[in-house]
């Protein structure tokens, strides 16, 4: 039997890209293979984000071109799934009367039965109910052939409010893996080649927070720092205020975790940090800095920060502006204040113009960018210890691969080297990589 083909495009964050590799995992055993082209497709699954209003329209653009396939070929079928399908639901076929399937965050494990209704043409299929226990949760992603590193998450959903976020409305409440079933698929990753792992979450720190007396985040990366194998353990994203001292002192202690922690900030005005419901002020962002610091000299610490949150006067971008300055990221993503519904900040007063965002968002940038390039200039000169996972993109005869503290390196060298770790002197600094060359041609580096 021909089998069917099955092209799936994926918007927001890497949450979604693991979701779109379990429905594909499912869809495989209902007859669909992946195809890298959407004209070859008898289904394409668009995985949605509702994040920024950008976000949406740029999914509402992508489908109006899938909807022209259709035109050609009215045996394809088009569904949604992600946090754009969960917020508007079977409201989706207003917007797009051409699609055939809309599945929520939580119902990516009824996706076999919801394709075999649309193949018996039982007309269109819409499922985005919130369930006690999230099925896919349990389920295996399957990283590429080939992957150096990889993503396990470890929850999903969010009990925090930040007033500007609809990721607890469009996620649920949190809900956590249990520790062994983690380590299990750890286990099956490294067995698989995987030597890095990131543990995924909206809010990593809180895990186990709904199991009282059960492991908490610290316990989880004790216990897989314990699997032979894995060198690197990585996580995102964790919530500074739930950033314990246990977690902190296990950086530069437990030899598996690198030293790179993305702590987003949001603001540094305490007016607007309390607006937004983020439960710290600057000052308690700046010492958990410290402690970090502290605890780890080499560790290198990115965020997010939100420019134009309503109400943010000219003073708090200043404060921004500052604590950039006294903390001095390694990197940085920052976004325009984006208004979604059903969120607090989105009725709020005091919105600010769409000029004054953009404004702010250019003179953060380029701070930002000054340091960035000053951070990655102070790794000129020193030996680090890179793991190699790919082919270097730009410069076919390199061969690239991330420092600890997650930079990229692009340097000379035997492709027969991905997944191993080698020692690399850093010869030169660019805003977003490395340069170097191998240091002392004998053997693996060993950490
Ligand atoms: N759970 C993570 C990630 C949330 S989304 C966390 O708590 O950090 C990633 C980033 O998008 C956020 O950190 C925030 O900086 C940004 N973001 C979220 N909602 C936004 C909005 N309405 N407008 C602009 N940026 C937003
Ligand atoms: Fe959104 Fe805040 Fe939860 Fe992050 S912690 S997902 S920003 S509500
Ligand atoms: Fe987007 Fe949902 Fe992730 S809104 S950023 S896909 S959690």
């Amino acid at each position: 039997m021909e089998r069917k083909k099955l092209y799936i495009q994926t918007f927001g964050c890497q949450m979604n890209v693991q979701d779109s590799e379990k429905a594909a995992n499912l869809l495989r055993l209902s007859g669909y293979e992946a195809t890298d082209d959407p004209q070859d497709a008898d289904l394409i699954i668009v995985n949605t984000c509702s994040i920024r209003e950008k976000a949406a329209q740029k999914i509402v653009s992508q489908l109006g071109r899938f909807r022209e396939l259709k035109a050609r070929n009215p045996r394809l079928r088009i569904g949604v799934g992600g946090c754009l399908a969960q917020q508007w639901g079977g409201g989706f076929f207003r917007k797009a009367p051409y699609l055939d399937l809309v599945f929520g965050t939580h119902q990516i494990h009824r996706l076999p039965e919801m394709v075999a209704a649309l193949e018996d043409n039982r007309g269109r299929q819409v499922q985005t109910d919130f369930c006690d226990r999230v099925a896919s949760l349990a389920m295996l992603a399957r990283p590429e052939a080939g992957a150096v590193g990889t993503f396990v998450t470890i929850m999903q959903g969010c009990d925090n409010s930040c007033a500007y976020c609809v990721v607890p409305i469009l996620r649920g409440s949190e809900q956590s893996r249990p520790l062994p079933e983690i380590i299990r698929e750890v286990n099956l990753l490294a067995g698989q080649g995987i030597r890095e792992i990131t543990l995924l979450g909206q809010n990593v720190n809180s895990y186990g927070k709904t199991d009282a007396g059960g492991p908490d985040f610290t316990d989880l990366i004790l216990a897989i720092g314990e699997v032979a194998r894995i060198e690197r353990i990585r996580f995102t994203t964790s919530h500074p205020k739930d950033l314990s001292p246990r977690l902190i002192a296990s950086f530069g202690r437990v030899g598996a975790l690198c030293e790179h922690i993305h702590l987003p900030v949001q603001s540094g005005s305490d007016r607007v940090l309390k607006r937004m419901n983020r439960g710290y002020s600057a000052e308690e962002y700046r010492r958990k800095v410290g402690a970090l610091r502290a605890a780890c000299p080499e560790i290198s610490i990115t965020s997010d920060v939100i420019v134009g949150f309503p109400g943010e006067e000219e003073q708090d971008f200043a404060a921004t502006l500052a604590l950039m300055e006294d903390v001095r990221f390694d990197n940085l993503f920052s976004f325009q204040y984006s208004p979604r519904e059903g969120t607090r900040a989105a009725g709020m007063d005091g919105q600010v113009s769409d000029e004054t965002k953009r404004r702010r968002l250019q003179v953060l940038q380029a701070l930002q960018a000054d340091h960035t390039l000053r951070k990655n200039e102070s790794r000129v000169g020193k030996i680090e210890a890179v793991l190699v996972d790919g082919l270097s993109k730009n410069e076919p005869a390199e061969i690239t691969g991330r420092t600890r503290q997650n930079r990229i390196v692009n340097f000379p060298g035997d492709p027969g080297l991905i997944g191993t770790t080698v020692a690399v002197k850093i010869t030169q600094a660019f805003l977003h990589s490395l340069r170097g060359r191998r240091e002392g041609q004998g053997g693996e580096y060993v950490h």
